[in-house]
């Protein structure tokens, strides 16, 4: 196999506290070898084995390929309508994922297919290198499972949400609805899925029917994972915790029972900084969560109604402006804190073993993320030890 060396690294983040200095494992003047698709060595610049290969980072920053836990990117048509609307100074409701449910519903899976593509590769050009995604705009045992296993052709993470909102043709039957979900359309959909989530929230599922759609999706071998807490307070984040998903998703509107249960259990709390600047919501109290101890994660829900941006150094930007977080611990966050919500060891971190998933930033620290917000700071990206851009 093919081994290459990244050298003279100004400022490296392993996300492995063994490698190197602080919570971040940091390294000066630091050597990454890729051999195939993982990472083999990592240490001094001037103590790097002979490679095949050598990149010269020139004192610039590398640190490890984003892992965004929560998208919803099998969709089609957008609802630039609707946040003009919102800047207008209209509110933000589950209601609107109903539009995006007649779009999808009316695309071709080729067209599916293409706009995935397109969301992917945007987001992997800004250093994305996992990247889990969602059905939730099919609500119909077909139009699930074929967003499902469009999905699954591009990437391992791929969670079953039927229960986004009530679909259309159920208004008036919610809990017929949620038969089907925990029924005929789990039966279809779990094969190309990973995950179970629920949109558990006023306007779409509460706690008793969230528990059924998530308790099936265990039944039926998947892992669950939970919208909670984003418009307003309610059972999401405690459900998820009793559970035992790896993720409670959003975490806007917490009690401190809610912070406790996390605090207490293996639950991640994903936060979602895209969603609240775009529906102009309140941002989650991020300083909170970390002193009380709970693991976050910080990823871009890129969806066309609440969050329409793929960049995750956007949300680390925005996270640190405004949800009281360090650079250091969005950065954190971005990397090991979304691999530990999709409950991986192998991505999120670079150390002899990991995956070869690496950014290579246009800054001589992974400061400048935040720093230097909507600068495309990305230069380079390795994906599986291959250099991607
Ligand atoms: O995570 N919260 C539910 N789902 C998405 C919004 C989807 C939409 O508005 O289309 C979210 O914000
Ligand atoms: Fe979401």
């Amino acid at each position: 196999m093919t081994t290459t060396a990244i050298t003279h690294i100004g400022s490296l983040v392993t996300n492995d506290t063994s490698l190197g200095t602080g919570p971040l494992g940091l390294l000066r003047d630091a050597a990454v070898v890729v051999d195939g698709d993982r990472v083999a060595w990592v240490g001094g610049t001037s103590k790097a084995p002979a490679t095949d290969n050598a990149v010269d980072a020139g004192g610039r920053a590398v640190l490890p390929g984003f892992v965004d836990s929560h998208s919803h990117l099998v969709f089609a048509g957008d609802r630039t309508d609707e946040f003009n609307a919102r800047m207008s100074g209209r509110g933000y409701s589950a209601g609107g994922i109903r539009t995006t449910v007649a779009a999808t519903r009316a695309a071709s899976d080729a067209e599916l297919e293409a706009g995935l593509v397109r969301y992917l590769d945007e987001a992997l050009r800004q250093g994305t290198t996992t990247l889990e995604t969602k059905s939730g705009y099919g609500l119909s045992v077909h139009d699930e499972a074929r967003a499902l296993r469009i999905a699954a052709a591009h990437t391992d993470e791929v969670t079953y949400l039927g229960a986004h909102v009530v679909a259309p043709e159920y208004a008036d039957d919610p809990d017929g609805y949620v038969a089907l979900v925990t029924g005929e359309m789990l039966d279809a959909c779990a094969p190309h899925a990973r995950w179970v989530d629920v949109f558990c929230e006023k306007g779409a599922f509460d706690g008793d029917q969230s528990r059924a759609v998530l308790e099936a999706g265990l039944a039926k071998g998947l892992s669950a994972r939970v919208h909670a807490n984003q418009l307003g307070h309610g059972p999401g984040v405690r459900l998820a915790v009793e559970l035992g998903a790896a993720s409670a998703d959003h975490c806007t509107h917490l009690t401190d029972a809610d912070v406790d249960a996390l605090a207490q259990g293996s639950t991640v709390a994903t936060l979602l900084p895209g969603a609240e600047f775009s529906t102009r919501a309140p941002w989650p109290d991020a300083r909170r969560l970390l002193d009380a101890g709970v693991t976050v994660a910080l990823s871009t829900d890129c969806n066309p109604g609440s969050s329409f941006t793929s960049s995750v150094p956007f949300c680390i930007a925005l996270a640190v402006r405004d949800m009281g977080m360090t650079p250091d611990e969005a950065v954190w966050s971005a990397t090991a804190g979304g691999a530990a919500a999709l409950r991986r060891t192998d991505v999120g971190r670079i150390a002899p073993g990991a995956r070869a998933d690496l950014v290579l930033l246009d800054a001589p620290s992974h400061v400048h993320l935040a720093y230097r917000p909507g600068v495309p700071l990305v230069a380079g990206v390795w994906k599986r030890g291959v250099r991607v851009r």
